[in-house]
């Protein structure tokens, strides 16, 4: 601030003026460095706010202070303060910006300075004090180029006599308060997403996992209905037993996602693995299915072992619910470390793909999100009456890196 002319001054300056100014930087560091301290606590915005208030209050002796944040559409409202009636603070929560000093700073910075509240007092049409302060200054809260709003300091004696760097020194604070702000509206937008992120896993765990049980469980309810129909006992039985197994199963998906919030596959391999879940794919719905792996070593993390299972998993049910296939194939292949999967279909084949990744048809947009998190690309190819074709490829991770994993 001003280096050359403190060099100036310096020349001329008793002892005593040079002592005074010394004793009001350090005043100023001081505030500087409390500020910071008070904007760099732990703590929602909220407190982040009561914190730098009474930080300020304090050290500036102010009777009163705010913090105001524009709008976006040209106003100002208080999302903060220390020594107001809550009946203002009421009143005041928005103002227009084109009429105030606050609206004024807001809009094209800079610190201003007026005698007292008058003129907040006839735009609240109350007064904001109970006895008017001296000065009433208005300071913006700056985030790089950006006006984020200002902060407002209710004063008794004039700024001017606290030393000729306030406003300087103002514009600083309204800096940091400007870039603490920031960090907790990111820090915040960041949770935000993390919470959306991991609610739309868990619904994709719940789509491949009980969802699929419960469609598997329909489809074998109404066979075993038709079995007693039939009154073929010997059938019925049969429909019986697979009926428990699949609730065995959705059982243990169910107790996965409570523990872990995600499903878990067993440690038998992706191949076995695919294999158990293609015998019983066959077994259930009397479609021909080929399963292939010409893979030398699925050398894959469990990870993405989980995401390919699961894809496959979905294809299968989805031929199982709207294919009327005779025949599936699967086919997995490697060269080095680039993997294909094949699942092929001789049924119906999709018209136009109805992809709506709604809650009623999510099955293929989970895949693309399960390839996504591999990460590798997929191709579904089908034309009606021509069977469907789905090819995923991915690389597998570098060496080492198949040992990495548990999600
Ligand atoms: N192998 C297939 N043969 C014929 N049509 C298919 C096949 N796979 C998908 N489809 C069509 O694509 C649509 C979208 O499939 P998707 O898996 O996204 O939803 P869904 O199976 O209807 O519902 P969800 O998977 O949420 O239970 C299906 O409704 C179906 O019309
Ligand atoms: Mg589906």
């Amino acid at each position: 601030m001003g280096s050359g002319e403190d060099a100036g001054h310096r020349g001329r300056a008793t002892p005593q003026a040079q002592s005074v100014r010394l004793a009001r930087k350090t005043q100023s560091l001081d505030i500087l460095y409390a500020v910071a301290t008070s904007l760099s606590q732990p703590g929602d915005l909220e407190q982040l706010l009561a914190g730098f208030l009474d930080t300020l209050v304090e050290l500036i002796d102010a009777r009163a202070a705010s913090v105001r944040l524009a709008t976006g559409d040209g106003n100002t409202r208080l999302i903060a303060s220390r020594g107001l009636a809550p009946e203002v603070v009421e009143r005041d929560r928005l103002m227009p910006g084109g009429r105030c000093p606050c609206g004024w700073v807001a809009a094209e910075g800079g610190i201003r300075i007026q005698a007292g509240t008058a003129h907040c007092a006839a735009l609240l049409g109350a007064p904001m004090l109970e006895r008017d302060c001296a000065e009433f200054v208005v300071a913006p809260v700056q985030y790089q180029n950006r006006i984020l709003g200002v902060y407002n300091l209710f004063l008794d004696r004039p700024l001017a006599a606290m030393g000729e760097d306030m406003p300087d020194l103002l514009v600083s604070v309204g800096r940091l308060l400007g870039l603490a702000i920031e960090k907790s509206r990111l820090e915040s937008e960041a949770r935000h997403l993390a919470v959306m992120e991991e609610r739309n896993i868990i619904g994709n765990e719940l789509h491949d996992s009980l969802a699929q049980s419960l469609i598997g469980m329909r489809l074998q309810l109404k066979m075993l209905g038709e079995s007693l129909g039939r009154k073929d006992f010997g059938a019925a039985q049969y429909e019986v037993r697979g009926l428990r197994r699949a609730m065995t199963r959705a059982n243990a998906d169910l107790r996965d996602l409570l523990t872990n919030y995600r499903l878990k596959i067993d440690d038998s391999g992706l191949a076995q693995k695919v294999a158990n879940l293609v015998e019983r794919f066959g077994r259930e719905t009397g479609i021909a299915v080929y399963f292939q792996n010409d893979c030398r070593e699925l050398a894959l993390s469990r990870m993405q072992e989980i995401q390919v299972y699961f894809i496959i998993q979905e294809a299968l049910t989805n031929i199982r619910k709207h294919s009327g296939a005779r025949n599936v194939r699967i086919m997995l292949n490697n060269e080095e470390d680039l993997y294909t999967v094949l699942i092929e279909d001789d049924g119906v084949g999709m018209g136009s793909i109805e992809e709506s990744g709604d809650g009623d048809h999510a099955g293929l947009a989970i895949m693309r999100e399960r390839t996504e998190r591999l990460p590798g690309q997929i191709v579904i190819e089908s034309e009606p009456g021509e069977g469907t074709r789905i090819v995923l490829i991915f690389n597998a991770p570098p060496a080492g890196g198949a040992a990495e994993a548990r999600r």
